[in-house]
């Protein structure tokens, strides 16, 4: 066997999952040509077998030296010239049976070593298995290609990592792509902060606010209580304690209450809370509360004070956020009808309300077009159907237009009610387990940051990462720092695909999380080119280094062409930022 041009050594020292080779002094070059191709011996992150009887044992070279790591051998054993190789072990293959990963035997002192050429990287890596996806080619041979089990890429989540332009979204579009035209009932959800997916899928279903076709809305009735009293007042839970706080919420629960009947059914009034994801009009809210403030009445006493003691001339206009109108009392304390109000509680909450609703860029939120949920209009079971029953497949949700201090309850409100439709509809035969979907987040980081404790993208995220699976649910995650990410995801992310990434709390953040103990492959991670990536982890058969095509059409990146802005010379103009000045205060295009 010693014969064989694929000899290289002989193993030395047997560490759980790692081996030690001594490289033979026998091998005439160091880079023998193996069936008119050039073989590397004992580079970095290139395989290496060790056939045992019928068994085949992988490994991967981790290190390599001309001392072997342990001193006292080196009396032993060090000549001038020897190498000695670190590998580390993947899996096997028994006789014809396809390669598995893991290792049932291990080698032992003085086996033989081999070099790993290509008819062997096809043996590992040329069979399709069902349910796989192509993700690229490995780096060491164009013709190879590099499949995903796509079960677990999706459901066991994962996550596109690397610096910026190392070609994290190339790889989505890539992914996704493969993804949706292999399987026709599959389905994704891409939440795109930047607007940069369109282009790269002329066939998706993108969402945009104030898009003339698909205007994205996220109706603020999907708020809890607590979420919407502090997006709207700024109140927190701790101030349940006060009156303003209490009446604003029994406000709400009536609201909610008196609109139970609705295009996707009607709801039974007892199980409604100031929770329940049911329509109302925030318009109509302040408009009520700025009725109580302002009103005047017939008498004085606050508990007569009602509706029908109100001495009113005109209702105003709700939608338009006009007031109603009273008569006015002749004077505080009033000593004959009209009477000032006595109820006051809402004094603190009325302004702010008014002055959220008026901010033109939360209509998305807060004038949710036509999700009014009463017959005639939209519910849920629409906003269902078109961002995950479309025939498209690909729903994109460009967050492009969100302020930036929304997109976290943004994305926190439609990971919530996506995971809530999976979770509520699990038994039925087109939705959760019958039909799973995948949710992408590109930009990960700025919502999902770790620091940040009252995260609430970060909370519903993590709840998909956590239980998703057993719904349907799975996740991808697509960030330039991971060092920034929850750590409760990266644990439970199952595969990782890592460019190139430069920073060193990031690279060691990758290292830590991936799984198969894979830290030499990991140490390429700042030499990559642009495009290849290190994929590690369960949807993989074995770690590799692969290459990711450039895909056409591409994702647009939204930064400014500064060399084309710059050539170009700019009159003066004194008509120029009159527009936008008016923007600015308008805020609204
Ligand atoms: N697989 C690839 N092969 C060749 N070039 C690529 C590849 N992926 C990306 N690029 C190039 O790198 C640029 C940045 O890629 P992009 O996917 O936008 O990176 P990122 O999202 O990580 O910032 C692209 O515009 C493209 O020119
Ligand atoms: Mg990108």
């Amino acid at each position: 066997m010693t014969t064989d041009n694929t000899y290289l050594g002989k193993i030395i020292r047997v560490d759980s999952g790692t081996v030690e080779v001594e490289v033979s002094n026998d091998i005439p070059s160091a880079a023998p040509i193996i069936n008119g191709r050039l073989y590397k011996i004992g580079q970095i992150g290139t395989f290496v077998k060790m056939p045992i009887g019928n068994i085949t044992i992988y490994g991967i070279v981790s290190s390599v030296s001309n001392t072997p790591s342990k001193a006292d051998e080196i009396q032993l054993r060090y000549n001038f010239g020897s190498r000695f190789l670190s590998v580390q072990l993947v899996g096997e293959k028994i006789g014809d049976d396809d390669f598995e990963k893991g290792i049932g035997t291990y080698p032992t002192i003085n086996d033989e070593v081999h070099l790993v050429i290509e008819k062997d990287l096809f043996d590992i890596y040329g069979k399709r298995d069902e349910g796989s996806i192509e993700i690229g080619k490995h780096s060491s041979s164009e013709n190879l290609s590099v499949y995903a089990d796509i079960h677990k890429l999706v459901l066991r989540h994962s996550a596109i990592l690397g610096s910026t332009g190392s070609g994290k979204s190339n790889t989505t579009v890539s992914i996704l792509k493969a993804i949706l035209t292999d399987y026709v009932g599959s389905r994704v959800i891409l939440v795109d902060p930047h607007g940069e997916y369109a282009s790269a899928f002329p066939d998706a279903k993108i969402f945009k606010i104030n898009d003339a076709t698909n205007p994205l809305f996220i109706p603020f009735w999907l708020m809890s209580f607590d979420e919407l009293a502090y997006f709207l007042v700024g109140a927190k839970p701790s101030d349940d304690q006060k009156i303003d706080y209490r009446m604003f919420r029994d406000l709400v629960t009536n609201f909610k209450k008196e609109n139970n009947v609705l295009v996707s059914g009607t709801v039974d009034r007892n199980y409604i809370t100031a929770d329940s994801p049911i329509p109302f009009s925030a318009r109509k809210l302040w408009w009520e509360m700025n009725w109580w403030l302002n009103a005047s009445f017939t008498t004085t006493k606050k508990d007569e004070q009602t509706k029908g003691t109100a001495v009113i001339e005109n209702d105003g206009d709700f939608e338009n956020l006009i007031g109603a109108k009273f008569t006015s009392h002749l004077s505080t304390p009033s000593t004959s009808s009209p009477h000032v109000s006595q109820n006051k509680e809402y004094f603190a909450y009325e302004k702010k309300i008014l002055s959220r609703l008026k901010d033109s860029r939360f209509d998305f939120l807060f004038n949710p077009g036509n999700y009014k949920g009463v017959a005639g209009t939209k519910d849920l079971n629409d906003l269902l159907n078109e961002w995950i029953g479309s025939s498209s497949k690909l729903t994109i949700l460009d967050l492009s237009g969100v302020p930036f201090e929304v997109l976290d309850i943004t994305v926190g409100l439609i990971t919530r009610f996506v995971y809530d439709s999976m979770f509520w509809g699990r038994s039925e035969t087109y939705t959760g387990k019958k039909r799973p979907l995948l949710l992408a987040y590109e930009e990960a980081h700025t919502y999902l940051n770790k620091n940040d404790s009252s995260s609430y993208s970060k909370q519903a995220v993590e709840q998909v990462f956590k239980e998703g699976r057993k719904f349907g649910l799975g996740a991808l995650i697509i960030s330039q720092r991971p060092s920034e990410i929850s750590e409760t995801i990266l644990a439970q992310v199952g595969t990782y695909v890592a460019l190139r990434l430069t920073n060193s709390g990031d690279q060691s953040i990758v290292k830590a999380s991936a799984p198969d103990n894979l830290n030499s492959l990991i140490d390429f991670l700042p030499a990559l080119r642009t495009g290849e990536a290190i994929i590690v982890g369960e949807a993989i058969k074995i770690p590799s280094r692969v290459r990711i095509k450039l895909n056409n059409p591409r994702p647009t990146s939204d930064d400014p062409k500064l060399v084309e802005a710059w050539k170009t010379a700019h009159p003066e103009n004194t008509e120029n930022y009159k527009p936008v000045v008016t923007r600015i205060r308008q805020q609204k295009f």
